[in-house]
C-alpha cells in the first residue's frame, strides 16, 4: 500500500555520541572520535512494509555528527555492506565525502579511494570552517547514486559561537533531509534511469518519512535543509504564503537574513531557513509544498513536502531565538566580503550531454576520461592560494546541473548576468545551473594542496560521467 501525505509523524535523526574524546598532543586541541558502520538493514517508511536499505548504522538518514568548531573529528567509516548490492549486484565498495568540509585529499572521498567489504577507513576532520550544515554520503565511483539512494546520506553539523548566539539551537535546530524515491509493491526501493538522466521517485521523504507532520510551537524554528534527492530540485513554499527566512546556505551562515516567498533548492545544496510559527493558531495545519521547476518529473503527491501542526505548549521566551530574527548574521564571512578584482583568472566551463556517446560532460570530459588517464587529466591547475573566477555554462537543454566544487566556499557573482537569487546570497559549494543559465563564482583555493573533484550533483549525471578533478599547488614550474 502506498503511503499518502501527512500520515507519519516527523522524526529527528539521531545524533551520534562520540567513541571518545582526546586531546591531539600537537596543538592541544579536543579531538572526537566516532566510528560508523554502513550496513544493510530494514526500515519501517511504508505503512505495513519493510524496506531494505544501505545506511550508516543500518538507519536513513544516518546519524547527524554534531560539533563546534575548533573541535577536530577523526570518524571511522567501517563498511559492513554485503559485497554486492542486493538489487543490481554492483560491488559495495565505498568512499565516503564529508560535503562542506575543506578535508585533505586523502580525507575527501576521491571517487576511486574506495574501501572494501570488511575494511573501514579512518577519515581526519579540520572543522575550523564557520558554523554550516554538512552532509556525509557515499561518493564510490560509478555507483554513488545507487548508494546514496539506498540511504547512504546523513548530515553532520558544525557549530560556533556566533552561530550558537543568533540561531535557534537543540530541538528548535532541526535537520529536514528531503529525497525522493519509488517503491515496488512489496516495499523495496525500485532504481529506474536507464538513461542516466535522473530518477524521480512519487513519494517525497523528509527525515526518512513520507510526507511527515511535525508538531511545533508558536515561537521561531530553524531548519537545516538538506536535498539529498539523487535528481529532483523542488522549490518550497509555505501554504499560507508567509515567508521562508534565509538564514544559511551551503558554506554557513549568510552576511543577512532573507526573505522569500519560495525557492529553488537542488540536490546536495543545504539551505538554513526560519519559519515563525508565532502567528498561528494552536490546532492549524500549515503545509510546506514543492512548486517544482522546470525540467524535473512530478506525481499526483510530489506537490507537497511535509506539514506544521501548530500546538499550545508553552514556548520559554527566556532563550531570545524564539522571536528573534538577526539583523545581521555573519557580514564578515571571508568569501562573501572578497570581490572580483582579487581574482587572477577566469575560467570557463561548458557542461553538456555528449550526442554521440550520451556521456555527461565538462568541457567535453569527464571521469572515463581521467580514468584512462590513469587519474593523471586534470581540468584545471590551480596554484595555492589563487582567488579565480569560475564560469559554468548550461546550454545543454532540457536539463538542469547542481555543480558542485570540492575543497571551497564560493560566491556566487552573477547568473546570465543578473544578481543572483535573494537566497544564494551566501557562501556555496554547489551551484544551480539551470537550463541556459550562466553563472559566475569567485573562490580562494586553500588551504590544502592536492587533486579535488567538480561535478554534477544529479547523481546518475556524476556517475555518467560529468565530474573533472583539479589540483591545487601542485603545478610543477
Ligand atoms: Cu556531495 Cu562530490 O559530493
Ligand atoms: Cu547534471
Amino acid at each position: 500500500e502506498m503511503p499518502k501525505p501527512f500520515q507519519s509523524a516527523f522524526v529527528m535523526p539521531p545524533v551520534l555520541a562520540p567513541d571518545k574524546v582526546e586531546v591531539d598532543p600537537a596543538d592541544g586541541k579536543p579531538v572526537n572520535h566516532y566510528t560508523v558502520t554502513e550496513k544493510a538493514a530494514m526500515a519501517s517508511i511504508l505503512p505495513r512494509l519493510q524496506t531494505p536499505i544501505l545506511g550508516y548504522n543500518g538507519i536513513f538518514p544516518g546519524p547527524t555528527i554534531s560539533l563546534d568548531q575548533g573541535t577536530k573529528a577523526v570518524v571511522r567509516v567501517r563498511n559492513r555492506l554485503p559485497a554486492t548490492h542486493p538489487n543490481d549486484g554492483h560491488v559495495l565498495s565505498t568512499s565516503t565525502h564529508l560535503h562542506g568540509s575543506a578535508s585533505l585529499p586523502q580525507f575527501d572521498g576521491y571517487a576511486s579511494d574506495v574501501t572494501q567489504t570488511g575494511f573501514f577507513k579512518d577519515y581526519h576532520y579540520p572543522n575550523f570552517q564557520p558554523a554550516r550544515t554538512l552532509w556525509y554520503h557515499d561518493h564510490g565511483v560509478h555507483f554513488t547514486a545507487q548508494n546514496a539512494y539506498s540511504g547512504l546520506a546523513a548530515q553532520y553539523h558544525l557549530h560556533d559561537p556566533l552561530e550558537r548566539q543568533l540561531l535557534p539551537q537543540g530541538g528548535f535546530d532541526v535537520p529536514r533531509i528531503i529525497s525522493d524515491a519509488m517503491f515496488a509493491a512489496n516495499g523495496a526501493l525500485g532504481y529506474d534511469d536507464n538513461t542516466h538522466s535522473g530518477l524521480w521517485g512519487d513519494v517525497i521523504l523528509v527525515n526518512g518519512k513520507p510526507w511527515p507532520v511535525m508538531k511545533v510551537q508558536k515561537r521561531i524554528y530553524r531548519f537545516r535543509v538538506l536535498n539529498c534527492s539523487i535528481s529532483r530540485s523542488v522549490r518550497l513554499t509555505l501554504s499560507t504564503g508567509d515567508p521562508l527566512i534565509i538564514v544559511g546556505t551551503d558554506g554557513g551562515l549568510v552576511p543577512t537574513p532573507q526573505k522569500v516567498a519560495n525557492y529553488r533548492h537542488a540536490g546536495a545544496e543545504r539551505y538554513e531557513v526560519l519559519i515563525d510559527f508565532r502567528k498561528y493558531k494552536a490546532g492549524q495545519r500549515i503545509e510546506l509544498r514543492n512548486l517544482s521547476n522546470p525540467n524535473n518529473v512530478d506525481y499526483d503527491f510530489t506537490s507537497k513536502v511535509m506539514a506544521f501542526d501548530v500546538t499550545d505548549e508553552p514556548v520559554n521566551t527566556g532563550d531570545p531565538t524564539w522571536n528573534t530574527v538577526p539583523a545581521q548574521l555573519a557580514p564578515t564571512n571571508e568569501v562573501m566580503t572578497m570581490t572580483e578584482k582579487q581574482a587572477t583568472k577566469v575560467r570557463k566551463f561548458r557542461v553538456k550531454r555528449n550526442d554521440v556517446t550520451n556521456i555527461w560532460t565538462i568541457d567535453d570530459d569527464s571521469w572515463q576520461d581521467v580514468i584512462a588517464s590513469g587519474y593523471k587529466k586534470v581540468a584545471a591547475e590551480v596554484d595555492l592560494d589563487a582567488v579565480e573566477v569560475w564560469e559554468i555554462e548550461n546550454r545543454s537543454g532540457g536539463w538542469f546541473h547542481p555543480v558542485h566544487i570540492h575543497l571551497v566556499d564560493f560566491k556566487v557573482l552573477s547568473r546570465n548576468g543578473r544578481a543572483p537569487f535573494l537566497h544564494e546570497l551566501g557562501p556555496k559549494d554547489v551551484v544551480y545551473v539551470g537550463e541556459g543559465e550562466t553563472v559566475r563564482l569567485l573562490m580562494k583555493f586553500g588551504p590544502h594542496r592536492g587533486r579535488y573533484m567538480v561535478h554534477c550533483h544529479n547523481l546518475p549525471h556524476e556517475d555518467h560521467d560529468m565530474m573533472v578533478q583539479f589540483r591545487v599547488g601542485l603545478k610543477e614550474d
